[in-house]
């Protein structure tokens, strides 16, 4: 896989460049991604020789989990910070696996190869509106015919608890703009609008307000 040059201003992954560091271990500590991480996996339904791709890496532990629990399946994943990739490479070489991290931008992937399956978590509520169209496009464009796209990320809070949360702790962290259609329901009809299916696979209800993960196919 190749992208595009990275572009030179994005939200990481707590919102300022200087809590990059802290990101792991928080999610070490809060056990909601551990769940989400599981679930995907399920949803992902892999199989020997498949070819995946995970837009928004982070740290890589998803990426990393997956290849040691199906070391027959090929993991490529991209992330558009150089100190996040940086650590998901260091991650992958400490368990002794082979990941190709690559950083990049998952707006503008380049349509070369073809990708059994592709899946992004908390990811797309750090890009601007526009941008979440661009990746989805982007994200149809490399997903094989038979695949399927597997997301998971904030959606519409289910009760005002999860609303206020959602307002209060993710809102300022990420930003209004990139994160409202996310509560408002607009980034699930995006995911309606560029996919022929999508069905809901979970639902969670964190700390941090409402997160759903969505199973599409092309
Ligand atoms: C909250 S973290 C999520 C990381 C990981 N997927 C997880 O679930 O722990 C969001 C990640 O999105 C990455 N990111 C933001 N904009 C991006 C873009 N345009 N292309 C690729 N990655 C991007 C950030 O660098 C950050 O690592």
């Amino acid at each position: 896989m190749t992208v595009e040059p990275r572009k030179s201003s994005f939200v990481p992954a707590l919102g300022a460049h200087w809590l990059t560091a802290l990101y792991d271990p928080l999610t070490r500590i809060w056990r909601a991604p551990s769940r989400i991480r599981r679930s995907v996996i399920a949803s992902l339904a892999l199989e020997p020789g498949m070819r995946i791709l995970e837009l928004g890496a982070g740290p890589g532990r998803l990426a990393c989990q997956i290849k040691q629990a199906h070391p027959e399946v090929e993991v490529e994943a991209v992330d558009i910070d150089p100190k996040m990739v940086a650590r998901a490479q260091k991650e992958a070489a400490t368990r002794g696996i082979e990941v190709a991290f690559r950083t990049g931008d998952m707006t503008s992937l380049a349509r070369e190869g073809r990708y059994d399956r592709v899946y992004s978590t908390m990811t797309f509520h750090h890009l601007e509106p526009a941008a979440k169209t661009a990746a989805l496009a982007a994200a149809h464009g490399v997903l094989d015919s038979d695949g399927h796209f597997v997301v998971a990320d904030f959606s519409r809070p289910r009760d005002p608890l999860q609303w206020a949360l959602f307002a209060w702790i993710q809102q300022p962290l990420d930003g209004f703009a990139n994160t409202r259609p996310h509560r408002d329901g607009r980034f699930e009809q995006a995911l309606r609008d560029r996919f022929g299916g999508v069905r809901s696979a979970q639902v969670w209800r964190t700390i941090a307000g409402t997160i759903e993960s969505f199973v599409c196919t092309p």
